[in-house]
């Protein structure tokens, strides 16, 4: 049952190889200053640096740069982001990035002006904003995340080796977003698959969630089948515009709130990825696919209805003559293969993980509720050993 909820989204987007031009359109609404923040170089080798700076300049903005935001961004950069931005009286935050870049601005804006730690307000407490937010807008160079069109913002602390995700409200969504296929080709083999898996992580932590007939599932079975096709193309020709340019709009529908209403929503894969990702500091879409085969096929006896679903409207599984259980794991074995088929990491262990962290790596786990399983401590030990093989 789809129940009651209101639906909204704030962010514009900009699709497409020329979408890069709609930046003129946007930046007249905002202040002169702008707030660049972007990762280690790639856009400088790539030309997107460039592009961006002569619109700006022609826009006669006065840029500031805040460069160096590493993948899964700390704490420690948040409160230097938050020293600059106050220090030059921001009016845009440009992030120019993946979701790390766009995550990190708008930790920034809501945090510069924050009075209280930012990572005890936010991510510790899980508080609302209720100070001055700088407006964010994005400029996407990696597919995976979602976060162009969404609310949430991954912070890592690896002192106190927690990495903890805050899903703002509308209010903190980029204004804008442009999405330019192009400017993902450069990215290098090994993380475009992990965004591959990101988005089909997303997709199945909403989707393995309730029984309902829900217009949900439908859609995510749709953004899956887009997501498959797709990617085995791109992962043989990275320079394959319709496929990019289809799982550039797939992310963005994966984790834009839209597959969520009507579903409580599972989400384990994610906290115990982020877990992972807190002691490893391992590629994010990596950390999921490590974990995903050993989660669904112990989750896979609490849901089997759905993965039997999953198994035939998914993977083309032929249910005839075969019970429900047996569907459901022919469907997983399928999942399974197209993963390897990928080349994405199958074992925490590549990851860096050591027997000696799977306690720790299990605390660091928030249990959520919303899935066919309320796991226990045990449960997630098991399952991350059984991701060690
Ligand atoms: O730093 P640079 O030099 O730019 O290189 C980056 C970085 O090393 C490189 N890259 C990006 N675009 C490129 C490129 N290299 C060449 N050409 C390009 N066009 O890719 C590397 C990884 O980038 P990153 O932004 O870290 O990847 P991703 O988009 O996967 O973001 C991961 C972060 O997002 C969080 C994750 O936890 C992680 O911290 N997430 C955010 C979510 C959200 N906002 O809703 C949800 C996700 O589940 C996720 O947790
Ligand atoms: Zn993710």
């Amino acid at each position: 049952m789809l129940g009651n909820f209101s639906y909204s989204n704030p962010t514009k987007l900009y699709f497409g190889e020329d979408s890069l031009e709609y930046l003129n359109e946007e930046l007249p609404k905002y202040g002169k200053n702008v707030l660049l923040v972007y990762g280690g170089g790639s856009i400088k080798k790539n030309g997107v640096y460039d592009k961006v700076m002569e619109i700006l300049k022609s826009n006669g903005k006065e840029i500031f740069e805040d460069p160096g935001v590493m993948p899964n961004p700390t704490v420690e950069k948040l409160y230097e982001g938050c020293r600059i931005a106050k220090a030059v009286n921001v009016d845009l935050i440009l992030a120019i990035g993946g979701g790390s870049v766009c995550d990190y601005a708008k930790a920034v804006s809501v945090s510069t002006y924050c009075e209280e730690d930012p990572w005890d307000k936010y991510y510790l407490r899980m508080e609302d904003v209720e100070n001055k937010i700088i407006p964010v807008g994005c400029i996407l160079t990696m597919v995976g995340t979602g976060s162009e069109m969404n609310g949430g913002s991954v912070i890592t602390n690896h002192e106190s080796k927690l990495k903890i995700g805050h899903v703002f409200g509308d209010n903190v969504f980029p204004k804008f977003s442009i999405l330019n296929p192009v400017f993902t080709f450069t990215i290098p083999r090994y993380q475009m698959i992990a965004g591959f898996f990101d988005i089909m992580s997303h997709i199945l932590e909403q989707y393995f969630s309730g029984e309902d007939d829900n217009t949900s599932d439908y859609i995510m079975e749709g953004l899956l089948k887009s997501l498959i096709h797709s990617s085995e193309i791109a992962v043989n020709n990275p320079g394959d515009y319709e496929a990019r340019s289809n799982i550039m709009w797939t992310a963005t529908w994966a984790l834009n709130t839209l597959v969520s209403k009507g579903k409580t929503t599972d989400w384990m894969v994610h906290m115990i990825g982020q877990s992972v990702g807190a002691y490893t500091d391992a590629t994010h879409g990596m950390t999921l696919s490590a974990i995903s085969m050993a989660y669904y096929r112990y989750i896979c006896q609490y849901g089997t209805a759905k993965f039997k679903r999953y198994a035939v409207n998914v993977w083309d599984v032929n249910p005839v003559g075969k019970s429900d259980e047996e569907v459901a794991k022919e469907g997983l074995d399928r999942m399974e293969s197209y993963m390897k088929g990928l080349g994405l990491v199958m074992s925490i262990k590549e990851l860096g993980v050591t027997e000696d962290m799977l306690a720790g790596i299990t605390s660091g786990s928030f249990v959520l509720e919303g899935g066919y399983k309320v796991l226990s401590y045990e449960e997630i030990i098991e399952i991350l050993k059984a991701s060690m093989q």
